[in-house]
């Protein structure tokens, strides 16, 4: 009985934030696929590489190594033997790791690296397809939303914190952006799997999230 948690939802809805909370309580490892698909794009993006241009992709992937190390319990990604972490939250990194994450030969790229990682332990895996396509038996999957307003008001003031300029109708329109690219995707689009359960957190904090899930997990194991 594997007793993995799959989060999936759309880009800002507090993902990543959740998962390692619900990782740090339930003692499970945080796996963020996301990170993986941006060492991808920050590789395309230094070597010039068009995502039309399946060919060329395909070539350039063989020469692209991502693995995953933990310190301290953080997940650090290594884009051919580099800790690529500092380098990968940028806009532009995300957008190509949606724009080149729709090609199914990237999405076979990382596949095995995921599953591998969910075969040692169980693990909160973060991402688009988690649910529907890499670990379709998880115990328990979550698809976490929440409105694109809400979620680019968080963003903007998430850098307005760190002190950068931002303008929250740009943000919201490049989330608008990923979403549809992410959703309309023919491989492995964001969808919410048949069995997974919703949580909107438009009007709920952190903490809210983090509780609810957790109570469903529970819940789940109790009844099993
Ligand atoms: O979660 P994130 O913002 O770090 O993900 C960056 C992009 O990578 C996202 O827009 C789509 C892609 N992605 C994916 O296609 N499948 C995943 N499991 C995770 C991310």
């Amino acid at each position: 009985m594997n007793y993995d948690i799959a989060i999936d939802g759309p880009a800002g809805a507090g993902k990543s934030t959740i998962a390692k909370r619900l990782a740090k309580t339930l003692d499970l490892i945080y796996v963020d696929t996301g990170a993986m698909y941006r060492a991808i794009g920050l590789y395309m993006i230094r070597k010039g590489v068009n995502s039309s241009d399946e060919a060329a992709v395909v070539k350039a992937l063989k020469d692209v190594d991502v693995d995953i190390r933990y310190e301290e319990g953080m997940q650090i990604v290594i884009l051919n033997g580099e800790n690529v972490n500092g380098l990968i939250r940028t806009e532009e990194v995300g957008m190509a790791a949606s724009a080149f994450s729709a090609l199914a030969p990237v999405r076979a790229h990382l596949l095995n690296l995921q599953q591998g990682l969910a075969k040692r332990s169980d693990v909160v895996m973060d991402g688009r397809d988690i649910g529907t396509a890499i670990l379709p038996s998880a115990f328990l999957k979550i698809y976490l939303t929440a409105s694109s307003a809400e979620r680019a008001k968080r963003r903007y003031k998430e850098l307005l914190e760190k002190g950068e300029s931002a303008d929250l109708a740009k943000i919201e329109e490049d989330i608008i952006k990923r979403d549809e690219q992410d959703m309309t995707r023919t491989v492995s689009p964001l969808k919410k799997a048949d069995d997974a359960v919703v949580v909107d957190a438009s009007f709920m904090n952190i903490e809210e999230v983090t509780d609810t899930i957790l109570k469903t997990y529970n819940d789940k194991k109790e009844t099993k």
